[in-house]
């Protein structure tokens, strides 16, 4: 097998979110300076890039997801001269820097947008979709975090509604303007010319619509992305934006794509097409919420052959084009162990040492949300006033004035809130975790006293955070474990996932279990073969050679076979 080597598919990705990682102003919100403080203890983990939620100028509706200045770095986070300390810091320590663009919509604060609704003659009208009240009210769209789900706002000024698919203060940029096109590609060599390294491609399947905006089908049933994003034009404008800017510079771009399916994949990542190198897809996120829903938990427990289904199904489809991605959980969705293990005190530490041995086994660039390598659990707020999130605040906002049933949502945040993977980072049991000096932006889940904190993970050689670091390593020393070819092993078992890898003579054999009982397993096809045991987070007794496997709940295990 010829291996098509690349720095940013042997790298391994550690994602902060800003806004909860380090604060060293005391205003309770974290910086560009406290990340700067971390950077050893970053390295320490033996991760090699880092991804940074948006630090730009924004008025924070959406915790800089609402841009108003894409060369400016929030106030609260710092200054320029912040960011290039953390870039050169970043630089000594061999770490590179990947930036979160989000360019389907600006903030309604950016000099674009306020150029725009001034009048419909203004240079800058066409930067955004516009849709003249003459015409009639404009056919409905769907927006996230709009109280009425309403994607059309009416603007007085000139007598329009502008498209705006998430909050009203994020209007929709209008790519099929080339002039618009230009300032983006212009905003993003800005950053290449620093030095960063890659970008994070926020919801970019969005930047494409069709602009007739035609009626929604009679059958329409919610499922709104195969008609708002996806559109028409968006590999072209992939492809130029990847001839004007990406090809000059040695990067890695990684696209956030909900709705896109595994047949579109390669649309995006297959090298010949020179459009992006590895994307997110949602089947996994969309597991165990209902169908076509992003924030609704389903009914029914997830199964764990559905969830081996998806990874496989992904690999086989990445397997000789393209590159994939792998994450358990980021900023909009629930911490990993809470979601796919079991955050209860029996079970936590198997748990969250064996989602981090799936996610640094398989084959895709591993992606660490910050906080994962120490076990960070859900908080699980108990009151809607402790959400900071515009999508819970306004998602309940709309149950009230419908009557809707609002202990209902309550619980189903409990789970699904996008605050319970935001809530700051556990640095230690002094107060507010080491995170911040003063009360912190959003509570702090109190299990930073019992022991998911660096500090107390530090000083034991036996915790989450070492066993990470233990993974990472085993990844880096085996190639096979990047570029190997992956192979499902008893796909119908609902307790254990089990899988080999393979690169030329080099294999090994990965066990995972996903249930709190213990489980016997054979695999015939082992029985006499050689194996040393290289990782595990449990006892492990088994004897490969027997073909028999005692594995306890959520055990992980890592061989190498001979
Ligand atoms: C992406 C981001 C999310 C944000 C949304 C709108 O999904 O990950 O945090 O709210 O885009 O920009």
């Amino acid at each position: 097998m010829e291996l098509n080597r690349q720095w940013w598919k042997e790298g391994i990705v550690y994602q902060i979110y800003p806004r909860s990682f380090q604060d060293t102003t005391g205003n309770g919100i974290g910086d560009l300076q406290g990340i700067i403080k971390r950077l050893d203890y970053i390295k320490s983990l033996g991760v090699n890039i880092i991804w940074l939620n948006p630090v730009y100028e924004s008025p924070n509706d959406d915790n800089g997801y609402d841009i108003s200045d894409y060369r400016e770095i929030m106030k609260e986070f710092g200054t320029m001269a912040d960011f290039d300390e953390l870039l050169s810091g970043m630089k000594d320590r061999g770490l590179k820097l990947v930036m979160d663009l989000v360019v389907n919509h600006s903030s309604d604060e950016h000099q674009w947008f306020k150029e725009s609704r001034k009048s419909r003659e203004n240079t800058y009208r066409d930067y955004y979709h516009w849709w003249p009240a003459e015409k009639g009210t404009p056919p409905k769209r769907w927006s996230f975090f709009d109280v009425e789900s309403n994607a059309w706002k009416f603007d007085e000024k000139t007598n329009s509604y502008y498209l705006h698919y998430f909050s009203v203060k994020q209007p929709d940029l209008k790519w099929e303007n080339p002039k618009l096109r230009e300032e983006i590609y212009d905003l993003m060599r800005f950053w290449f010319e620093k030095g960063v390294d890659g970008f994070r491609m926020d919801v970019i399947p969005f930047i494409s619509k069709d602009i007739c905006f035609p009626k929604l089908p009679e059958k329409y049933n919610g499922d709104f992305i195969p008609f708002y994003a996806n559109g028409p034009k968006l590999h072209d404008y992939l492809q130029e934006m990847n001839q004007k800017v990406l090809c000059d510079y040695d990067i890695m771009t990684v696209g956030e794509a909900p709705g896109v399916s595994i047949d579109q994949a390669l649309n995006f990542v297959n090298e010949d097409r020179k459009e992006l190198n590895m994307f997110f897809h949602f089947d996994l996120m969309g597991l165990d919420r209902e169908p076509g829903e992003t924030f609704m938990m389903r009914k029914e427990p997830w199964k764990l052959t559905e969830f081996k289904k998806i990874h496989s199904d992904w690999d086989a489809a990445l397997a000789n084009k393209g590159w994939g991605s792998m994450y358990l959980n980021n900023h909009d969705f629930p911490r990993s162990v809470s979601r796919w293990g079991n955050d209860s005190k029996t079970h936590w530490y198997n748990s969250a040492t064996m989602l981090q041995t799936f996610l640094l086994t398989m084959r895709g660039t591993p992606y660490i949300y910050y906080g994962e390598e120490i076990g960070m659990t859900n908080i699980k707020f108990e009151n809607l006033s402790d959400y900071k999130d515009i999508n819970t605040i306004n998602r309940a906002e709309t149950i009230r004035q419908n009557g809707g049933d609002l202990d209902a949502f309550i619980q189903n945040e409990k789970d699904a809130g996008r605050d319970n993977a935001r809530t700051p980072m556990q640095w230690d049991t002094s107060t507010n975790s080491g995170f911040s000096t003063e009360k912190p932006w959003l509570k702090i889940n109190e299990n930073f006293s019992e022991g998911i904190n660096v500090a107390s993970q530090e000083a034991d050689k036996n915790s989450v955070l070492n066993y990470f670091r233990e993974i990472v390593q085993l990844r880096k020393d085996h190639l096979a474990l990047v570029y190997g070819e992956y192979e499902l092993l008893l796909p119908e078992n609902e307790q254990v996932y089990i899988y080999t890898r393979s690169l030329e003579q080099q294999r090994y054999l990965i066990l995972l279990s996903f249930s709190k009982e213990r489980a016997l397993i054979h695999l015939e096809n082992f029985v006499g073969t050689n194996a040393k045991l290289l990782l595990s987070n449990d006892d492990a007794v088994s004897m490969v050679k027997d073909g028999n496997f005692k594995v306890r709940p959520y055990h992980a295990m890592v061989y190498k076979l001979f």
